[in-house]
């Protein structure tokens, strides 16, 4: 039976991740604090060992160290979880021929212009997270390992700590709000990555080193981009179209500056992920980031 090694099983994306995956599959779902096999990144050894133990077929790393202002402080840490411990899996999965499937982010690219970043554009992050995320990248790509690395960027599901979410608890509470709208990115599932996820899983087990993922880094988000304010806005316009009680209306969203709204690290001011190398070697279906958010509102709001 095919053994899939999932690290990160508890945070947003790989709790999603884990629902998808097919039962045919026997998945180890590791987390910060599993027991009998270790995923911590913080200890790395422990972490190679389960992976000796456990000899998967595919690796999925979900975790990292992912807040952006705190890694500012916490450069120990954040280099041990998001460069060393990643860039020790890929030399084991070289070792046992396994296939690494990895994360990055928006955050790798400089921010400047207007124009969508593609899978080579330069990385020239601006905070140490990006830095660390570039780092990694670069790691897995010379590691000799199998890999497909997914970049992807203003991720969010139904459950876990994002944007998102702060929005929908925030409209329950005040009556207005400042987003900041000089930002650009896509707002990007979880759901819509644990979909291309599956497609690289099947292609690979099916193709093996034939598969049309291998080896390759892909920018991965819908069709469009918005700003933080117009998310927000279409997080609003989206409650109110099914009734959802709350306190702030759209209207009261006030746009705002990134410099008026201070935070430890600096962010890119241009996040927009080109895709066509994506929507040219997946099946998948991209949603426009609107469409996107819509199908996880209904999620969110039936409780699902
Ligand atoms: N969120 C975004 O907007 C975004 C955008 C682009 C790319 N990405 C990338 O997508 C991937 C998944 O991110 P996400 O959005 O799902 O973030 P997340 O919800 O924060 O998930 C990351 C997980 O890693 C765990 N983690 C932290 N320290 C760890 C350690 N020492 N050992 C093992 N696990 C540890 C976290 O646990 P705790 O929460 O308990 O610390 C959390 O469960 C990451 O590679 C991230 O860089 C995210």
């Amino acid at each position: 039976m095919t053994k899939i090694l999932l690290f990160g099983s508890k945070g947003q994306l790989g709790k999603e991740i884990k629902k998808n995956i097919s039962n045919d599959y026997k998945v180890y779902a590791l987390h910060k604090h599993s027991r009998k096999y270790c995923g911590n990144f913080l200890e790395n050894k422990k972490v190679i060992q389960s992976i000796r133990d456990i000899q998967p077929d595919i690796i999925i790393n979900a975790s990292a160290y992912t807040s952006v202002d705190d890694a500012e402080a916490n450069r120990k840490a954040v280099k041990k979880i998001n460069i060393i411990t990643p860039q020790k899996i890929a030399y084991e999965a070289s070792k046992i021929s396994a296939l690494l499937i990895h994360f990055s982010s928006d955050y790798v690219f400089s921010g400047r212009g207007k124009k969508p970043w593609n899978e080579n554009s330069p990385t020239t992050p601006k905070n140490y997270y990006g830095f660390s995320k570039a780092e990694c990248d670069r790691m897995i790509t010379s590691s000799g390992c199998k890999y497909t690395i997914i970049r992807s960027s203003w991720i969010y599901g139904v459950k876990g700590k994002n944007f998102f979410n702060t929005i929908i608890e925030l409209s329950r509470k005040k009556t207005e709000l400042n987003v900041i709208n000089d930002q650009i990115g896509a707002p990007t599932s979880t759901i819509f990555i644990a979909k291309a996820v599956e497609e690289i899983i099947n292609d690979y087990l099916l193709n093996k080193n034939k598969s049309k993922f291998l080896n390759q880094i892909f920018h991965i988000v819908p069709e469009g981009f918005a700003s933080w304010y117009e998310f927000a806005f279409q997080i609003l316009t989206n409650l109110e179209k099914m009734r959802f009680k709350k306190k702030l209306c759209k209207d009261k969203i006030i746009k705002v500056l990134s410099k008026d709204f201070p935070q430890k690290a600096l962010r890119p001011l241009n996040s927009r992920l080109n895709i066509n190398k994506a929507k040219k070697t997946f099946d998948l279906k991209f949603l426009t980031w609107q469409e996107d958010l819509e199908n996880i509102i209904y999620l969110k709001l039936n409780n699902k």
